[in-house]
């Protein structure tokens, strides 16, 4: 009885405790599982990822302790529900790196996980039998490789995003039922799009800018199969577990060629793999640089001493001490598509096994140039750093093949995103974007032509199918290329074949200067503000036409400024016209018959810097 009323004592006044000092009763309870409640794999697994990226965040002062506190994340990133991890997002905080093969495994009751925004480079992570997943974005990044096909069996995924990387090879079927929102835009994806009915639901925007995808809904796929760009037919039939990757055509041919030689001399030429310059490089990548760079000097070391005739070797160019630098064979090993055929030869895009992109010209007609000639040009260009020029990398000489390498730009060019897909589906290209193309267009030809005082024509070769796009989320910016190949044409005929043949003064057999390059930028502005493709409907098969642009630009702009020569899609916005109207003026001054007539690169970039101005002041 007594140790009855003991007993209610000590709980009465535990209560009364409790009330006056507001303590919870599970308060120490919670903190003790505080400290001792966490899944170690879950927590190793994230540790994987902590130590393979880096980023704007401090993840290794951040991530310690456990991840969880029952249903918070203690962890930046991290969403928790009853203790475990159930969501990893880590979003637009710059990471960079490869992702570990397998990691995520062990995080069992993951159900979101997006890596959105970021710089994460190599192959997409595997995700198998992680059944609860349900958000997977991995859009904007730098993604390459195929989509693994194990992400079909995903049993509870509802939303994917893949758009702008460089994923390539084929859609695997995707079947979920579950599966509502689906996006793998910009990438280098081909083949046709499995008919499962989930798949088929998207709209075109899911499927756009992809190298080489057809099939509802996008265009129906031609009747015979597609021909592979990136296998020849003979090593079409090799054992899958064989390592060796499938050659392209034009890499077979260059392996014959490059045999041939051997007899003669040794040659070794290593190519620069361009990694987009980042200012913001970590120290964690500045290291990995300078070990790439110095196993590559005992390479160029130990091909040196194999090299008995220093004259017959190839030359080796770096423009950039700091990317990681590839040989030959890595240019052999990759895989590679065609991007585009051009009036000087095909452009190819190569995947390097590193994971780097870069994008490869081969060149034509230009057999009787000689080596000096080729890489003096190849020096004078390779040495321009500007944020609205394509990078060289790298070049190759021989005799029968001359290869340029670039820095590869994912967006495509400003002709395709002008032209193709006009029609149902299409995302107008408004005006915001176009000025800021046209504004880095001019940027780019006022460098070019400040630092190739002694090329007649500098860039020689302006038109919108060699102005590249690249996007920074809403906003477009442009980069040119295939400039300063008039001193390699040996012909002034074959000189008809750039864009500056299609100058009046050309036409007329007149020389060419500075002010023939003003010309096409001119035609470049018309056709951004009008949206008509310059000299009639077909674009780049214009080898018949011969005549000068004059007469497309009295076309299309009449008399007067008025709007009906403006693009349908900028119409509508009105508090542009002003600035289309001065453009239109701009342009043609630049497309004036007489070269005198034409205002300069920089005195155009002024004009138009101002014109931005005053809009923003307006604003
Ligand atoms: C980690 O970051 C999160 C969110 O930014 C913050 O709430 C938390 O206190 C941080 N933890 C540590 C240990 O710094
Ligand atoms: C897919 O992503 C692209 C690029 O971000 C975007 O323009 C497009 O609207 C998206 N489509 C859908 C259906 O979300």
């Amino acid at each position: 009885m007594s140790l009855a009323v003991s007993y209610i004592f000590v709980l009465a006044t535990y209560v009364v405790f409790n009330l006056i000092f507001g303590l919870s009763s599970t308060m120490p309870v919670h903190s003790l599982y505080q400290i001792k409640v966490f899944f170690p794999e879950e927590r190793d697994a994230l540790m994987q990822i902590r130590d393979s990226v880096s980023s704007t965040l401090d993840l290794h002062g951040n991530w310690t302790g456990p991840p969880c506190s029952q249903n918070v994340g203690r962890w930046a990133g991290i969403i928790c529900s009853n203790w475990h991890v159930v969501g990893l997002v880590l979003e637009g905080i710059q990471l960079t790196g490869s992702l570990p093969p397998t990691f995520l495994q062990n995080i069992t009751f993951l159900a979101i996980l997006s890596f959105r925004n970021n710089s994460i480079y190599g192959p997409l992570p595997n995700l198998s039998n992680l059944v609860s997943l349900e958000s997977v974005l991995f859009s904007y990044n730098r993604f390459t490789g195929p989509i693994p096909s194990e992400y079909i069996e995903l049993p509870n995924l509802k939303q994917l995003e893949l758009q702008q990387n460089y994923l390539d090879g084929e859609i695997p079927p995707f079947d979920q039922p579950t599966l509502t929102f689906f996006n793998v835009s910009y990438n280098h994806l081909q083949g046709s799009i499995p008919d499962t009915g989930v798949l088929q639901r998207f709209s075109e925007s899911s499927y756009d800018h992809n190298s080489n995808l057809c099939g509802i809904p996008l265009e129906p796929c031609p009747v015979l199969p597609l021909p592979s760009l990136i296998s020849p037919p003979s090593s079409h039939k090799s054992p899958p577990q064989s390592k060796k990757r499938k050659l392209p055509i034009w890499i077979v041919v260059l392996v014959a060629v490059v045999s041939t030689l051997v007899a003669l001399m040794v040659m070794f030429v290593f190519l620069l793999c361009y990694m987009k310059a980042r200012e913001r490089e970590t120290p964690k990548e500045h290291q990995a640089g300078e070990d790439g760079s110095s196993e590559w000097t005992d390479k160029k070391m130990a091909h040196s001493r194999r090299t008995e005739d220093p004259e017959r070797s190839v030359e080796l160019q770096f423009f950039d001490l700091n990317v990681p630098v590839f040989d030959l064979d890595d240019l052999l090993r990759a895989s590679a598509e065609v991007l585009g055929k051009g009036e000087l030869g095909t452009t190819y895009k190569a995947n390097l096994e590193s994971g780097s992109v870069i994008s490869v010209k081969r060149v034509k007609y230009m057999d009787s140039l000689s080596k000096k000639e080729f890489i003096r040009q190849m020096q004078l260009l390779g040495k321009m750093r500007h944020e609205n020029l394509v990078q060289i990398i790298s070049y190759y000489y021989s005799k029968e093949e001359k290869l340029i390498v670039y820095e590869f730009v994912p967006g495509g060019s400003l002709f395709e995103l002008l032209h193709e897909n006009r029609g149902i589906g299409r995302i107008p290209l408004n005006w915001a974007a176009r000025f800021s193309i046209i504004k880095d267009i001019a940027k780019g030809m006022a460098f070019l032509h400040q630092s190739l005082p002694s090329n007649k024509v500098p860039h020689a070769n302006l038109k919108s199918s060699n102005v590249l796009i690249h996007r920074d989320r809403q906003s477009y910016h442009s980069k040119l290329t295939n400039y300063g190949f008039l001193p390699l044409l040996p012909s002034r005929k074959l000189s008809k074949r750039l864009a500056a043949g299609r100058s009046p003064e050309f036409c007329q057999g007149k020389k060419l200067t500075h002010k023939t390059d003003v010309y096409c930028f001119g035609i470049i502005l018309l056709e951004v503000i009008t949206g008509k493709i310059p000299g009639g409907s077909s674009p780049e098969r214009n080898d018949e036409k011969i005549d000068d642009l004059s007469d497309w630009v009295r076309m299309v702009v009449n008399n007067d400024w008025s709007t009906d020569i403006l693009d349908v899609e900028i119409l509508a916005s009105r508090e542009g016209h002003n600035e289309m109207q001065k453009l239109t003026e701009i342009a043609l001054q630049c497309a004036d018959m007489a070269p005198e007539k034409r205002p300069k690169m920089s005195e155009v970039v002024t004009r138009i810097e101002e014109i931005d101005r005053t809009n923003r002041e307006n604003d």
